[in-house]
């Protein structure tokens, strides 16, 4: 830190202050929200959050302090203050540090029934105040944890030379060809323009034809990687799927590398990297909100998380995975025989039970999977990968791409989907195509499995599920 900087004048964040020895006994400015304030008459503590870590920063207010009574009659949990005062190192018991307040200035004052006072509130009812929610402990935990695997993710890909890639939010291909989308259109809901037949003329719409928010910016990332070799994309993803559970939301962020010259082998690699590299980066950069997450979310989340980075990956194929639930000897709801779609009962019997950690399961029946995975040569299964972990299941789906124009046509024809609407993603085999492959990982998913957060819907700022696009 530079010597002539004035840390009265200008506020210094509570994590940095904490983290500083140097600045014991020093004037300092701190701005955050009171989480408390205890009166004790003759002094009072506040204790101040400004969300850049965990723990607040206690305040001693000394009834010396000018117009002290009336401060400790007016704020209110949930003010935003500022405080100057000299950081000292603290006498009593969890603190390591704390600010004798010289001057303490109420920048918002909060009512005597603002609705965070210091008591625990059900994730549910947070859900309805999801605005002030991050100013509880767990949120801005949630929040810095995503804000680490955020960072470490670009970190990854560009220590590796994959090209940050921004793929188109409004589309008119199904990626994943299962029709989930959310249309987009300007066209009067009430009274549609109608062609000929009758049927709604999205010749006048927006975009002169039917559009969509994006399922995965996969197929775009695919001709981005079949000419700059490896890219990664990072964004908003959208799914109209009718899914009421704790891992699924109608809008959620999606990491998605693509690599050319890249077999389903290269694409199981990256992903058992990508996760360790998270784990390990969030170990050694959030260790305060993780222990927070320990103690007061999920009992042994660190051990866990430890754990992963220590043991290789296990990899089963899709038939493997399906002797060992077979003869598991557990009354599934979803009867197991060789075809099925592994249901959450099944993953989690896999990771939870069985495998005790991550588990990669490949080489899935072409059947249950999408259009663009590459024909393995028994004919019956393709070359897919699912990353599985405890407690969440299906982390990471991916696969190496069909690079043969025959085969992909063919399997476009045989899912019954609009052949003509891919056929620009067709020409990608048409000229110069090559083995390729990647995947996508979604990152609420991502920061449930690094928090021990049980609701998708509380590791997103604004969650959108259905029924609810509130805020
Ligand atoms: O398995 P999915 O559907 O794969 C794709 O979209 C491919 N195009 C990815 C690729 O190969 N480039 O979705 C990828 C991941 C899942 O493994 C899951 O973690 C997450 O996205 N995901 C969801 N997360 C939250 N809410 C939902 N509704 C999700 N659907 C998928
Ligand atoms: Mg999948």
């Amino acid at each position: 830190m530079p010597e002539t900087r004035s840390t009265t004048q200008k506020r210094i964040k509570i994590g940095e202050l904490k983290k500083d020895p140097s600045l014991i006994d020093q004037e300092v400015t701190v701005k955050g929200w009171v989480r408390t304030l205890r009166n004790q008459k003759s002094f009072a503590f506040l204790e101040v959050n400004d969300g850049s870590t965990v723990s607040n920063i206690q305040i001693i207010l000394n009834s010396t302090l000018p117009c002290y009574e009336e401060l400790v009659q007016t704020i209110q949990t949930g003010a935003c203050v500022r405080i100057t005062g000299i950081l000292v190192a603290s006498l009593g018991g969890k603190q390591s540090v704390e600010i004798q307040a010289k001057e303490v200035e109420t920048l918002g004052n909060a009512p005597a029934d603002f609705v965070l006072q210091k008591k625990r509130h059900s994730f549910e009812f947070l859900r309805t105040i999801a605005h002030l929610r991050p100013r509880t402990n767990t949120f801005g935990a949630v929040m810095r944890v995503r804000n680490s695997l955020a960072f470490a993710t670009h970190k990854f890909f560009q220590e590796r030379s994959f090209l940050y890639l921004n793929t188109p939010i409004i589309t008119s291909s199904d990626c994943e060809g299962a029709g989930e989308m959310f249309a987009v259109s300007t066209l009067n809901l009430e009274n549609p323009p109608r062609d000929d037949s009758g049927k709604i003329d999205y010749r006048e719409d927006f975009f002169g034809k039917k559009a969509f928010l994006t399922v995965s910016g996969q197929l775009n990332g695919e001709a981005y990687a079949l000419a700059l070799s490896d890219v990664y994309t990072f964004g908003p993803t959208f799914r109209a799927e009718n899914s009421n559970t704790t891992r699924h939301l109608a809008e959620f962020w999606m990491i998605e590398p693509e690599m050319a010259f890249a077999d389903l082998r290269d694409d199981m690699d990256l992903a058992d990297d990508y996760l360790k590299y998270l784990i390990e980066y969030v170990l050694n950069n959030n260790n305060e909100d993780l222990e927070f997450f320990n103690s007061f979310i999920s009992n042994g989340l660190i051990e866990k998380l430890s754990h992963v980075l220590e043991t290789p990956t296990v990899r089963v194929s899709y038939t493997e995975a399906i002797t060992i639930l077979e003869n598991a000897n557990v009354p599934f709801i979803f009867p197991v025989k060789w075809g099925i779609d592994l249901q959450s009962e099944h993953e989690r019997f896999l990771t939870e039970v069985h495998f005790k950690g991550p588990v990669i399961v490949y080489n899935y029946p072409k059947e249950i999977k999408s259009f663009y995975m590459r024909r393995n040569s028994d004919e019956r299964t393709v070359a897919a990968m699912d990353l599985l972990v405890p407690g969440i299941g299906e982390l990471i789906g991916g696969s190496q791409r069909e690079e043969r124009l025959d085969v992909l046509e063919a399997t476009i024809l045989a899912q019954g989907l609009d052949i003509e609407n891919y056929d620009w993603y067709l020409d990608l085999r048409r000229y110069g195509s090559a083995p390729h492959a990647g995947f996508g990982l979604g990152f609420e998913r991502l920061v449930q499995y690094a928090t021990g957060m049980e609701n998708i819907r509380d590791v997103i700022p604004f969650p959108r599920y259905p029924q609810h696009a509130l805020f």
